[in-house]
């Protein structure tokens, strides 16, 4: 490593990474981010064909090697499968990118009042955005130390696990065509993903494995215009984030750039956090 130039500490050529919720809106971002610095990809996400057809994009646009697989990260026999099909496809993982959350499919149940919220929506949620990181971290983790080469894994989490949402920003925010909020469970899973972070991270630097968070702040995806400006005028530069913007703390976490940094929460959230 010390042998490379600074550029070439950041490439990641020849490694293979695994990005769950690779399709989403942030996902398809970081996937191909990994695969314009060379890495070899395998998309994970619940649609196998959505997937699929994700990664051959990327094999073709960047000239590497890329896989979709079908996986829900909330059951732990979809996760093993998962992580065995990409041995056999690629031989080994070196980087990990945890990074599914789960979805709103009953935005009512989502969005409900705290004081109201049903605890089989709680669990829900927690057994995709928290059970589903430490089940794929787990089982990733134990191919890395099999591997005996050391390895990276990041974990998105969001500016929400690490400070309260201003809850008076929502006042005539509608996203999806209905009225939102940031629901107690989603804060509660991110706050939970730091500290796996920096348990595994403590766990596994002797086997030279690095485990770091990413923090996003709001990214710009459809919300109207009353919540964009909320949303803003809290943040020091100005604006919501591009996704685009959160793909360099992924390059930088996942590469040898980062070589001595593990157990960190890189926070992308344009200054919200620093006031
Ligand atoms: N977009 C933002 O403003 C923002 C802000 C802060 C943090 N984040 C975090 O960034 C990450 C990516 O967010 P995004 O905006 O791309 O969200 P997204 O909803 O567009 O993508 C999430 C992906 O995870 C997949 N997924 C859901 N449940 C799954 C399961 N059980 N198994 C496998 N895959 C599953 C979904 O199908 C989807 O493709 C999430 O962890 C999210 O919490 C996003």
């Amino acid at each position: 490593m010390m042998n490379k130039t600074y550029s070439e500490l950041f490439s990641l050529k020849g490694k293979t990474a695994v990005v769950t919720g690779g399709i989403g809106i942030l996902g398809k971002h970081f996937c191909s981010g990994l695969a314009e610095f060379g890495a070899n990809v395998a998309v994970v996400d619940l649609d196998e064909k959505a997937a699929g057809e994700f990664a051959a994009e990327l094999a073709k646009k960047y000239g590497i090697k890329a896989t979709g697989l079908g996986c829900d990260v909330s059951a732990p026999e979809s996760v093993n499968i998962m992580v065995s099909k990409v041995v056999e496809t690629f031989g080994e993982i070196n980087i990990l990118h945890n990074n599914a959350a789960g979805k709103s499919t009953d935005l009512n149940a989502y969005f409900a009042p705290t004081t109201e919220y049903s605890p089989a929506e709680w669990r829900r949620i927690m057994s995709v955005n928290m059970d589903g990181m430490f089940l794929v971290a787990q089982a990733t983790g134990r191919q890395m130390i099999a591997q005996g080469k050391g390895g990276t894994i990041i974990q998105t989490a969001s500016i929400y696990g690490v400070m309260g949402p201003d809850h008076r920003i929502y006042e005539g925010s509608y996203y999806l065509n209905r009225e939102i909020n940031t629901p107690a469970v989603y804060a509660a899973s991110k706050a939970a993903v730091i500290g796996l972070t920096k348990y595994l991270a403590t766990l596994w630097a002797d086997m030279g494995i690095r485990v770091n968070t990413i923090t996003p702040g709001g990214v710009e995806s459809g919300q109207n215009d009353i919540f964009k400006k909320n949303y803003s005028t809290r943040v020091p530069l100005g604006r919501m984030a591009q996704p685009q913007e959160m793909v360099g703390a992924l390059i930088y976490l996942a590469s040898d750039a980062s070589s001595y940094v593990t157990g960190q929460n890189v926070i992308v959230d344009g200054g919200l956090s620093a006031w």
